[in-house]
């Protein structure tokens, strides 16, 4: 039954009765093609939800790994591609965010639970520093300094955060991790997302109004982190809040460039809205590494041509843009990119995300790889999946146990 979910061509006024009062024959054929599905991975490992202890005596919810990953290529409408996202990055960016959190708020959150669209996760993220929390399955990255996000931060922040796929990135997650015959071990020729896949990550941070007015009202997540900012510290049940959401869509119409498409939105409290959610706002759009330019270039009048900053983005989100004003979100590395950093998705031997060097050498951080060519000639691309590359970090760790 969840299979048909997808099938519902108008996101606005799509929902589950609809879906089953149409009674047309892909449904009847998706339920079958479901069944496949399960029976075709039925013979594959089951990947961990979370390694993570939960503190003696919670009820509530817990995070479960999505993994029922379909084994056939699903033909799920893809209404996003009906906008340019070139001439009309506003209404681009509003449409994605209404398509993510669309069926979210009755999921409460739980994007895995969503009855209007499937979402799935990348399996493996339940070892070493970035290890899945159990109650929401975020992950703990970079730490955020202090002063980075607000001239009130005093003290150092926890960042943590968690990627969802649609099914048709998670039919090839299906196909990396869920080779029967591998027994779990991913399969390195099959690296490259098909066109349609869309990710999209949620971000959250530590600190309170005092520490971060800025996120007055942003949406909040009670997660089990680090009662401390260090790694060891003893575990604790509390609340994170929404700062950042970021996409990544594998489009077409991004051929020559990169064949991604990258946006992110921040937490603005002065936007207007009923919930947080509803304060979430776009800062821009990306579908190329603007190949050559530097800081000097655009102080002489350049442009850049394949990021879109919208002016009504919040400022802290406009100070802290990449490289010579590339997209990039607040949360991120400052000096980066967007497409810059995701382009060294690569494996076996991952490198430090930081651009070094004077701007000439920088500017080979800040090519157009495509999906198949890896930032190093001797190394596999993982297309653009960082996430990817830390899933392949953990197997290689917890396969030397
Ligand atoms: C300095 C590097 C860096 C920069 C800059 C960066 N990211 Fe990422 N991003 C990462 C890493 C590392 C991960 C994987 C984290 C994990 O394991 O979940 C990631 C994960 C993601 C994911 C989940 C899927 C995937 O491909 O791994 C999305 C979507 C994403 N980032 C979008 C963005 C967007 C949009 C921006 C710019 C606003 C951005 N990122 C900037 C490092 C970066």
């Amino acid at each position: 039954m969840r299979k048909s979910r997808e099938n519902c061509q108008n996101p606005q006024s799509c929902s589950l009765k609809k879906v089953f009062r149409t009674g047309d024959f892909g449904i009847f054929l998706n339920i079958f093609l479901s069944f496949t599905v399960s029976n075709v991975y039925a013979e594959a490992v089951q990947f961990a939800d979370f390694q993570d202890t939960l503190p003696k005596g919670y009820h509530g919810s817990v995070f479960h790994l999505r993994q029922d990953y379909p084994a056939d290529f699903p033909n799920i409408p893809r209404p996003w591609e009906q906008i340019d996202f070139k001439s009309e990055p506003q209404k681009y960016l509003a449409f994605i965010k209404q398509y993510i959190l669309q069926g979210m708020a009755e999921a409460n959150y739980y994007p895995a639970k969503n009855n209007l669209h499937d979402w799935y996760h990348m399996p493996m993220l339940t070892t070493g520093r970035r290890a899945r929390e159990a109650i929401h399955g975020l992950q703990r990255e970079r730490d955020v300094k202090p002063f980075e996000l607000d001239p009130h931060q005093s003290k150092t922040q926890q960042k943590w955060e968690v990627a969802y796929y649609n099914p048709i990135g998670a039919y090839q997650i299906g196909k990396i991790w869920k080779n029967p015959k591998l027994n779990g071990k991913p399969d390195l020729t099959q690296t490259e997302f098909p066109e349609g896949t869309f990710v999209f990550k949620w971000v959250f941070v530590t600190g309170d109004d005092q520490q971060l007015p800025i996120l007055k009202g942003a949406p909040v997540f009670y997660a089990n982190i680090h009662s401390q900012i260090s790694r060891k510290s003893p575990k604790k049940i509390q609340p994170v809040r929404l700062v950042q959401m970021d996409f990544a869509i594998r489009d077409k119409r991004a051929d020559d460039t990169t064949s991604w498409v990258m946006g992110t939105y921040v937490y603005d409290k002065d936007a207007p809205g009923k919930t947080g959610w509803d304060r979430m706002v776009p800062v821009g759009v990306q579908w190329g590494n603007d190949p050559g330019i530097t800081p000097k270039d655009i102080q002489h009048g350049k442009k850049l041509k394949e990021t879109i900053i919208l002016p009504r983005a919040p400022d802290y989100a406009k100070q802290r843009l990449g490289w010579a004003g590339r997209l990039n979100g607040p949360m991120d590395l400052k000096g980066s990119a967007c497409l810059a950093c995701h382009s060294m998705a690569q494996w076996p031997h991952p490198l430090n995300k930081k651009p070094k060097g004077n701007d000439q050498q920088k500017l080979k951080y800040f090519r157009n790889l495509k999906p198949t060519e890896p930032f190093q000639a001797d190394q596999i691309s993982l297309d653009y999946s960082l996430q990817l590359e830390n899933a392949l970090r953990a197997y290689r760790q917890q396969s030397k146990r």
